[in-house]
């Protein structure tokens, strides 16, 4: 994908309209300065009316106009949404759900990802687009799929069971192996043949969480065989053109990202925060620092967001003035390469007619037509930005599989929960102001200062070792509660918590304590200070770790909660309790002190992000002001906002509510 500019587009969906209407949208296209448009995403059922038969003259149009109006297409495998002669002729192709029920066609991704039958029509369609559209002039990169696992996380049907039968068998070659990995001695689980093994359907009580586990291991690799299948087509026919799949945000926890990137070009991301709430930006700043990591940091694209409302929460505010600007700017300031919405034009009828659109049922003639047109213009106005990079001192460690072993059932406590850690953790960085990647705890963590760990329940030894051999090195390392708790088949390790990281802590946990529903517990530092402790307390002894700050009342008064620990030339810092959102921030600020991990700029006022894009010459600093007051950021140097005035150089910014500053530095 060549990102000589940030790209500037939409969902086009050109089957919804007559024809007159597409003279109209690419004229519309190139005024909004819309350079890039995903095409084709749901348009199966009118490429292949009946099966085997293909009309795509009225697409062949579309692409010839987009071509012609200097707009380029991110172009649709068109198999998100398999016809209904396809389900008509094959019902097995439907997905089920654990408790049996067989869904039914009629909205979309009514496909189950082992399906066989569905990946043969899926490669067959993929096959005669990309015949039929390699090397037009408007070709630019390949969208597979759509948001795979969005609706179908996972399919419990005969077939899946098959498939899944087949993966464990590749994963532990015998059956003795498997029973081991499950623990099936327990409650008389044992199985002597592959045949009765089934994905964990409803069950009388918790099905066996290293079922569970394997099962959703399984499903995230079932909808990768699935992209898979129609990535080996194009990558045949059209080797040199790039390819992403659109993830689904941070919403939802159905694919292992980390095993689907290696196969795409670019990664994408959809993005839809929810305008209601006032820290959402937080939320998806996590999600962007996330994306930008998977490959190490090279461009990604924001592939949809919405223009204002979106249709399927319950209840659905429109961006306030500013907040779409703002909101793409923050994409773009955290690595984005292209920002692009769901959709262009607003639909008629069907399920999203009330989602927001870049042209809005009222026409051009709308505040939502007119603020897309500015940030277009504005975007097309920084070409130099595209391709500069983020960097970042302080990485926190994310993992899939931990996730879903964090989540089964009957655990010391359901609060605990993924992204709430991360939250927890992430936040009081992000307010400071301290620029973070998320990164795979395996990984080579040396170039960090920090390394954040907000839960690794499960760990393997492999992880251990690089946590361990980070902190000997010099690194800085913070972990919270319940990690390195169980090996990769949900087995817990035996002589002490966290026993992969007893000598690197400094320290043994006896016993879990997790605090009652909005329960509550004292912290008190050593140097005085106080905190509310939340979800969670523990029995720690002590074994070469300070106590930084104790329990405080309750069953646990006076025993150490969280702990700092010298380990070869680093520290490991460990919390037995999550402090509530003040006492993180005033430990975190401590923490990254200590680490030598400063702010992008010291003393941001409130709400304020500002974050660094490196480039070879020129770098640049984005202030987005996420209040809704105005505020002044003093600047390290006299310097130009790209976005008001270029040719005046300010020592300070002064932003409006949700403004937005870019400013060259050095
Ligand atoms: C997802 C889908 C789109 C559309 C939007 C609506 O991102 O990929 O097709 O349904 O949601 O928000």
């Amino acid at each position: 994908m060549d990102f000589d500019r940030i790209h500037y587009g939409a969902d086009y969906n050109p089957e919804h309209w007559p024809e007159d209407v597409w003279d109209e949208d690419v004229k519309l296209m190139a005024e909004a300065g819309v350079t890039l448009v995903s095409v084709g995403i749901f348009s199966w059922a009118q490429v292949e009316p009946r099966p085997g038969e293909f009309d795509f003259g009225w697409f062949d149009q579309v692409m010839d106009k987009l071509a012609a109006g200097g707009v380029s297409a991110c172009l649709s495998t068109m198999t998100a949404s398999p016809p209904p002669w396809l389900s008509h002729r094959h019902p097995e192709i439907l997905p089920v759900r654990a408790d049996g029920t067989r869904l039914s066609p009629g909205a979309r991704q009514q496909f189950c990802p082992s399906s066989l039958v569905f990946r043969e029509h899926a490669a067959r369609l993929v096959e005669q687009v990309a015949t039929r559209y390699a090397g037009h002039p408007a070709l630019a990169l390949w969208h597979v799929g759509n948001e795979y696992g969005c609706h179908i996380r996972a399919c419990y049907c005969d077939e899946s069971a098959a498939d899944f039968r087949r993966w464990l068998k590749d994963r532990y070659g015998d059956i003795d192996a498997l029973n081991r990995a499950w623990t099936t001695t327990f409650w008389s689980q044992r199985y002597d043949d592959w045949a009765e093994i089934l994905p964990p359907r409803v069950a009388p009580t918790f099905p066996n969480p290293a079922q569970q586990l394997d099962f959703h291991r399984f499903s995230s690799d079932a909808s990768l065989g699935s992209f898979l299948a129609e990535q080996e087509v194009l990558r045949r026919i059209t080797p040199d053109v790039p390819l992403t799949t659109n993830f689904v945000g941070l919403v939802q926890k159905a694919l292992d990202w980390n095993r689907w990137v290696p196969h795409e070009d670019v990664v994408s991301l959809d993005s839809y925060p929810d305008p209601y709430d006032p820290r959402s930006h937080v939320e998806v700043a996590l999600a962007y620092d996330l994306v930008r990591s998977l490959k190490d940091g090279q461009s990604w694209m924001l592939l949809e967001q919405a223009p204002s409302a979106v249709n399927w929460r319950n209840r659905n505010s429109p961006k306030p003035p500013g907040a779409m600007r703002l909101g793409s700017w923050q994409a773009v300031a955290q690595g984005a390469d292209a920002i692009l919405f769901f959709q262009w034009r607003q639909s008629r009828g069907g399920a999203e007619k009330f989602h927001s659109a870049m042209v809005p049922h009222g026409g051009p003639e709308t505040r939502g037509y007119r603020d897309v047109r500015s940030l277009g213009q504005e975007l097309a106005a920084l070409p130099r930005l595209a391709g500069t990079r983020v960097r970042a001192d302080v990485a926190l460690l994310h993992d899939w599989e931990s996730w879903w072993g964090l989540e089964l059932d009957s655990h010391p406590s359901g609060d605990l929960q993924q992204l709430d850690a991360h939250l927890a953790h992430y936040a009081p960085l992000f307010d400071a102001g301290i620029t973070c990647d998320v990164v795979h705890p395996a990984r080579d963590l040396s170039s960090y200062k920090l390394v954040v760990v907000p839960n690794l329940y499960l760990m393997g030894e492999a992880v251990a070792a690089n946590l361990r051999a980070y902190v000997a090195a010099g690194g800085h390392l913070l972990v919270s509660f319940f990690s390195g708790i169980v090996d990769a088949c949900d087995r817990a390790y035996l002589g002490g918590y966290p026993a992969p990281l007893r000598d690197l802590l400094g320290l043994r946990i006896d016993e879990f304590w997790p605090l009652p529903e909005d329960g509550e517990t004292g912290l008190r530092f050593a140097d005085g200070s106080q905190a509310a402790g939340t979800i969670w307390s523990e029995w720690i002894e002590l074994e070469g770790a300070e106590a930084v700050a104790d329990f405080e009342g309750g069953e646990l008064d006076g025993r150490a909660a969280i702990t700092r620990h010298t380990f070869g030339k680093g520290v490991a810092w460990y919390l037995g309790s999550r402090p509530d959102a003040a006492g993180m921030r005033a430990l975190m600020d401590r923490v990254a002190a200590d680490a030598g991990a400063r702010p992008v700029l010291p003393g941001l006022p409130d709400g304020v992000q500002a974050i660094v894009r490196h480039g070879d010459g020129e770098s640049f600093l984005f202030l987005l002001n996420h209040g809704t007051g105005e505020v002044t950021v003093p600047l390290p140097a006299s310097a130009a906002d790209l976005l008001t005035a270029p040719a005046t150089p300010v020592d300070h910014i002064t932003l409006g509510p949700r403004g937005v500053a870019v400013v060259s530095v050095d």
